[in-house]
């Protein structure tokens, strides 16, 4: 692998060739594409902050909106298998195996239309995380999501996603900490503006603490560890890293 590539130049070259295929589905997918890689911490600090590794093949993004983190790995896999990848950062998977679940048709379609020339071909499903299959997965990436369902459908949805991880497996789950009172109360507002924006109702949504997510991640059996994930930002968004013990030898 290169060593020469720095990481800034590494993320530009990321931004650009994740964003570009989302020309194909409209002018609206791709500015929106090019605006979340670019602002939100979340894609970059999955990266270098060691959080996807290689033993992460098969990936499952429940709400997972245009399936921005599909592009994102598939353009990582090949600038490694191209040796162009900073030293710095660990490998990520060199074949994605991606399932993408997402209620709503229209972000489904941005999504088709733009990766439906990856290789091997992500499954990108119109459905509700409450009550889809859940396939067999390495890494389950939940980001911004769970508080558009109620309390006890949330902790359903990470029940079932304990269930769907391989012993080892990872759920990257990003929630806003509803201790943050102000901070919290304004990522509400811009959610709230930008799902009515991309032509979605907008319906309540339902939050809990830090404190009180790590105690149910904790019940459903991860270890975890919380990042904040809001920086440059005006939210209160604290990336949840929570772990399965490995199988036993
Ligand atoms: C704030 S967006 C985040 C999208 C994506 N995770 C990202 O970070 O780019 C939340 C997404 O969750 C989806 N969503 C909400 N409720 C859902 C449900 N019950 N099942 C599947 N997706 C859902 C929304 O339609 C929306 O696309």
């Amino acid at each position: 692998m290169s060593n020469t590539l720095s990481t800034d130049a590494a993320w530009r070259r990321l931004h650009e060739e994740a964003t570009a295929p989302y020309r194909q589905s409209g002018r609206f997918g791709w500015h929106f594409a090019r605006g979340k890689l670019g602002r939100d911490p979340a894609f970059r600090g999955m990266l270098e902050r060691q959080l996807i590794g290689a033993r992460h093949a098969r990936v499952l993004d429940i709400g997972s909106g245009q399936s921005l983190t599909a592009s994102l790995l598939s353009v990582a896999a090949s600038m490694q298998t191209q040796g162009h990848w900073p030293s710095a950062w660990p490998a990520t998977p060199a074949r994605i195996d991606y399932t993408g679940i997402e209620l709503m048709p229209r972000d489904v379609a941005r999504a088709q239309a733009a990766l439906g020339h990856l290789q091997p071909a992500p499954r990108i499903l119109c459905a509700d995380m409450c009550s889809a299959p859940l396939p067999a997965c390495d890494l389950v990436v939940i980001l911004d999501v769970l508080h558009y369902v109620d309390l006890p459908a949330q902790e359903g949805v990470l029940q079932r996603v304990r269930d769907a991880l391989a012993p080892g497996g990872r759920l990257l789950l990003r929630v806003g900490d509803a201790a943050s009172k102000r901070r919290y109360a304004i990522s509400q507002w811009v959610d709230h503006t930008v799902t009515r924006v991309r032509g979605h109702r907008v319906s309540p949504t339902w939050g809990r603490t830090l404190v009180e997510w790590t105690t149910l991640l904790q019940r459903l059996g991860f270890a975890v560890q919380n990042i904040p994930m809001s920086q440059g930002t005006p939210f209160a968004n604290v990336l949840l890293v929570a772990d399965l013990e490995p199988a036993s030898p």
